[in-house]
C-alpha cells in the first residue's frame, strides 16, 4: 500500500505557479553568479526578489525536520565539494568553483522545489562533465516518468549513467513527493532496479534531484548540521526539478524562460518523425 496523495486539478495549477517561480529565481540570480560574489550575497538576493517582487516564501527559512536545527537562510548553495544543503555565507566565488544553487518557493500554500548548476569563471574539464554527466542523470529519470512506470526505473537509469562514467551516487539524500508538504511519500532513490518499488499514478508530484560524486559516494556531515560534503573531497553536482505524473507521461512543473533546455535525448524522441 502506497501513501502517495494524488493532486487534484487545483492542487496541480498552484503547483505549476509554484514550480515556475521557483524557477524564475534561478532565472533572476544567473548573471550575479560570478567570481568574487559571497553565497551570502546570492542568498540576500534572491530572498529579496522571493519576498518583494514575487510574493514568494522561501521554504528552506527556519526549515526544521525532525533531528535538525532550523534552517538558517532563504538557499542552499553548495560549493565543489558540498553535496547539498550548504549554508550561505561570506566565502567568495573563485575561478573553477562548481556551485549549486537550491531554491524552493511556497506560494499559496503549493511548493516548487528546483535547482540548477553554476560553473564560475573558467570550469576544469572534470566539472564540465560532472555537471553534463549530471544534468542527464535527471533527465534520463525524468524521461521515465509515466502511469505504470516504476520508482526504481528512475533510480536504475540514473545509477547506471552516472557510473558508468566513473561517478557515484549519493544514497542518504533523495527525490521527495512535495506539495502542500515541503517533504511527503515517496522517496525517490537515485539508484535502484528497474521494476521495483510504487507504480506511478497520473496526479503524482515529485522531485528528481540526484547528487552525482566525482569520487566515492561517501558522505560526511559538517558541525553546522546542515552541510554535506563528500568524504574524499571530491566535487559533487546536482540538478533538480519537480516533475507531475500525467496521463501520457510527465510535465515539468520547475520551468521558465530561463531554463536551461532538455539534452537531446529527450528533445529528439519527443520530436515528430522527419519524412
Ligand atoms: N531544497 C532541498 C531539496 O531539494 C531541501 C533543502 S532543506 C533546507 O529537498 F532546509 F536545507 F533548505
Ligand atoms: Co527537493
Ligand atoms: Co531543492
Amino acid at each position: 500500500m502506497s501513501n502517495i496523495s494524488i493532486k487534484t486539478p487545483a492542487d496541480i495549477e498552484g503547483m505549476r505557479i509554484a514550480g515556475r517561480l521557483g524557477s524564475e529565481v534561478l532565472d533572476y540570480i544567473t548573471p550575479f553568479v560570478k567570481v568574487g560574489v559571497t553565497t551570502g550575497e546570492l542568498d540576500r538576493l534572491c530572498h529579496e526578489y522571493m519576498v518583494m517582487v514575487q510574493g514568494t516564501i522561501p521554504a528552506p527559512l527556519n526549515y526544521c525536520p525532525p533531528g535538525y536545527t532550523p534552517y538558517p537562510k532563504a538557499i542552499c548553495t553548495s560549493v565543489n565539494d558540498v553535496i547539498c544543503h550548504g549554508i550561505p555565507g561570506d566565502k567568495a566565488l573563485k575561478d573553477g568553483d562548481m556551485v549549486n544553487l537550491d531554491i524552493t518557493v511556497i506560494k499559496d500554500g503549493y511548493h516548487g522545489d528546483n535547482s540548477r548548476m553554476f560553473l564560475v569563471g573558467k570550469p576544469s574539464i572534470l566539472a564540465k562533465r560532472l555537471n553534463e554527466v549530471t544534468y542527464e542523470c535527471m533527465w534520463l529519470g525524468i524521461a521515465q516518468v509515466k502511469p505504470g512506470a516504476h520508482l526504481g526505473d528512475i533510480g536504475h537509469v540514473i545509477q547506471q549513467h552516472a557510473e558508468k562514467n566513473g561517478y557515484s551516487v549519493v544514497r542518504e539524500f533523495c527525490g521527495h513527493g512535495i506539495g502542500k508538504v515541503f517533504h511527503e511519500e515517496p522517496q525517490v532513490l537515485h539508484y535502484g532496479r528497474p521494476g521495483t518499488l510504487e507504480r506511478l499514478e497520473a496526479g503524482m508530484i515529485f522531485t528528481i534531484e540526484p547528487m552525482i560524486n566525482a569520487g566515492r559516494r561517501e558522505i560526511k556531515e559538517m558541525g553546522d548540521g546542515w552541510t554535506i560534503k563528500t568524504k574524499d573531497k571530491k566535487p559533487s553536482a546536482q540538478w533538480e526539478h519537480t516533475i507531475l505524473v500525467t496521463e501520457t507521461g510527465y510535465e515539468v512543473l520547475t520551468v521558465s524562460a530561463g531554463s536551461p533546455p532538455p539534452p537531446a535525448f529527450i528533445t529528439q524522441a519527443a520530436a515528430p518523425a522527419v519524412a
